[in-house]
């Protein structure tokens, strides 16, 4: 079944108003020349609104979502965002980041709530799984885990997520596979690697879901993707699309990124066509 690609652009905590209106206007004429592939961009949710407005006339391969929410649509939360205030300015929402579960204690219980409320409020969720520290330790200290000795943690942390999950909600879900030692770091793994992984994830799918649900859920990585690895991972069978971090936040590094997703997928329909 074809999936339709995704480049997601997470910002993170950078750009001020005036370079995300920028870049933000930068990727939309890109996304002008682009029918095939999603491109969604992740700012800072404070500068949502003034990017909406600035480019009211969107491409519809343009999409902008947030890196984080609370699980709830309102109420007496000091300093958080409900869902019920996202209406109208995000379509995506970035869940279970490695950022969030290391440095902010999102359990599994917490991400899993947030799919449920993101689904619930009809976004669409984007969720991380990525190893934790066990295995990351031994990353750092003796070389790359095993492709097995990953699977346990990721695997664990996407059946927590998607058990019992309604088929007709799941079919919105984006999953990105993100090994911790590969993300920030500059150090990308190998494409093959992240197929490995990504395979497992798929078989996982299918499993909770049921395997024609699962073929409709896309699978991307993310973890120092730059214009130079990006067609690796975009030849793999089950890698639909990447997350980018710090190459997403200068256009002379994302443009030819994202152009070279869509080429990709130029090439691939006139293949098909002969
Ligand atoms: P990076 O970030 O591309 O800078 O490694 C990836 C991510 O945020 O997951």
């Amino acid at each position: 079944m074809h999936r339709r690609p995704i480049v997601i652009a997470n910002w993170k905590m950078h750009t001020n108003l005036a370079e995300a209106e920028i870049l933000a206007w930068r990727v939309s004429q890109v996304a002008e020349r682009v029918d095939d592939i999603d491109l969604v961009l992740l700012p800072p949710v404070i500068w949502l609104p003034s990017l909406l407005e600035s480019l009211h006339h969107r491409p519809r391969s343009l999409h902008f979502g947030v890196q984080n929410f609370y699980p709830l649509a309102e109420g007496d939360l000091t300093g958080e965002i409900g869902t019920a205030m996202l209406k109208g300015l995000a379509t995506y929402a970035l869940i279970g980041h490695s950022d969030r579960r290391l440095h902010f204690g999102e359990t599994d219980e917490v991400v899993r709530e947030k799919l449920h409320a993101a689904l619930k409020s009809g976004l669409a969720p984007i969720l991380c799984v990525g190893e934790l520290t066990k295995v990351v330790l031994k990353a750092r200290t003796r070389g790359r885990p095993t492709v097995l000795e990953r699977k346990s943690d990721i695997l664990k942390q996407l059946r927590s997520a998607v058990t019992g999950l309604a088929h007709h909600q799941a079919e919105r879900l984006i999953i990105s596979y993100e090994p911790l030692w590969a993300i920030g770091t500059g150090l990308p793994i190998p494409a093959a690697d992240a197929q490995a992984v990504i395979e497992q994830i798929r078989a996982v799918l299918v499993d909770e879901l049921s395997a024609p649900v699962a073929a409709r859920i896309r699978t991307i990585y993310g973890g120092s993707v730059t214009n130079e690895t990006i067609a690796d991972y975009m030849e793999q069978p089950d890698i639909d699309g990447v997350l980018v971090g710090k190459a997403s936040l200068e256009a002379k590094t994302f443009l030819p990124l994202a152009e070279a997703v869509a080429n990709r997928v130029h090439h691939r329909i006139q293949h098909a066509d002969h």
